[in-house]
């Protein structure tokens, strides 16, 4: 595994969902930052609703930075009939997926679907005197939803993960609760807008301070407009090439009662300061 600098930010992003133009403005950002491979991670999705599957999967892979396995990647490496996220059977999403989901598959090659299959389910890293985990659904399913709403869920997920801070996926939505003296982060996703009516995606960054860690959420602005014009020319999912400009999604069905009534509110970028964790007295 890349060492991780613990003199550098961590980035942390999700979801490049086959969006060649935000993964491209993503790796900008990475290197405007001076940031090692090793101090970028990946939470899985690289493939999924955009027009350049085998584009982006060649970018991340050449760019050599952390990539968990998400859903799309599971399914992918076995060519799988559908996308795995998860999706209740006759959901508008399920049906979305039929469109998305074979042009996805038809356009990633053996090697890079061989490359999927390797990736790890998760990753552990000390960083600054605080474990990571980073996973992209939950610890028991790839494709689990997990919205900053289902505080329950997400506390009873966080109890099962030996970590001071997770790096979670899949939802799509950015957000950071603190749970006890756990931290969940969810850095959202860069391939689609976080249905908060803006175009922009979301990444996480990491940055070491005296007593802890900051953590910060920041929008991605990029060329939406030639990202959501390739799709329409692929034409194999409108709805979502209709989502990267209005920043709207398609679908709620999967969304918690309190993210459904934020849709189209715009997120505002935050800032969390993770305490250094007690050291253990022996
Ligand atoms: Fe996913």
């Amino acid at each position: 595994m890349r060492p991780v600098d613990p003199n550098h930010p961590l980035l942390v992003f999700g979801g490049p969902y086959s969006n060649l133009q935000a993964t491209m403005a993503l790796r900008e950002i990475a290197k405007t930052l001076g940031l090692p491979t090793g101090n970028v991670i990946c939470t899985g999705d690289v493939v999924a609703y955009a027009a350049s599957p085998e584009e982006t999967a060649n970018l991340i892979r050449e760019w050599g930075i952390h990539v968990i396995a998400g859903n799309c990647e599971e399914q992918l490496a076995a060519a799988a009939p559908d996308c795995g996220c998860g999706f209740e059977e006759g959901s508008e999403c399920d049906l979305l997926s039929r469109g998305w989901y074979p042009f996805a598959l038809a356009n990633t090659s053996d090697e890079t679907r061989t490359w999927m299959g390797r990736l790890p389910p998760g990753i552990t890293l000390d960083y600054n005197g605080f474990r990571l985990h980073a996973l992209h659904g939950c610890t028991a399913r790839k494709n689990r939803f997990l919205f900053a709403s289902q505080k329950t869920d997400l506390a009873k997920e966080a109890d099962r993960i030996d970590a001071d801070i997770i790096l979670a996926g899949h939802c799509g939505i950015p957000f950071i609760n603190r749970i006890g003296q756990k931290t969940w982060l969810n850095a959202g996703v860069i391939g689609m807008p976080a249905n908060d009516g803006t175009p922009d995606g979301w990444y996480a960054l990491l940055t070491p301070e005296a007593d802890g860690i900051r953590i910060t959420l920041h929008r991605l602005a990029y060329d939406h407009l030639a990202a959501a014009g390739a799709m329409r020319r692929s034409g194999h999912a409108n709805s979502y090439a209709r989502t990267i400009v209005t920043g709207i999604w398609p679908s709620y069905d999967v969304l918690p009662e309190v993210e459904k009534s934020d849709t189209g509110v715009s997120l505002r970028q935050k800032a969390v300061l993770a305490k250094r964790p007690a050291p253990v007295l022996v």
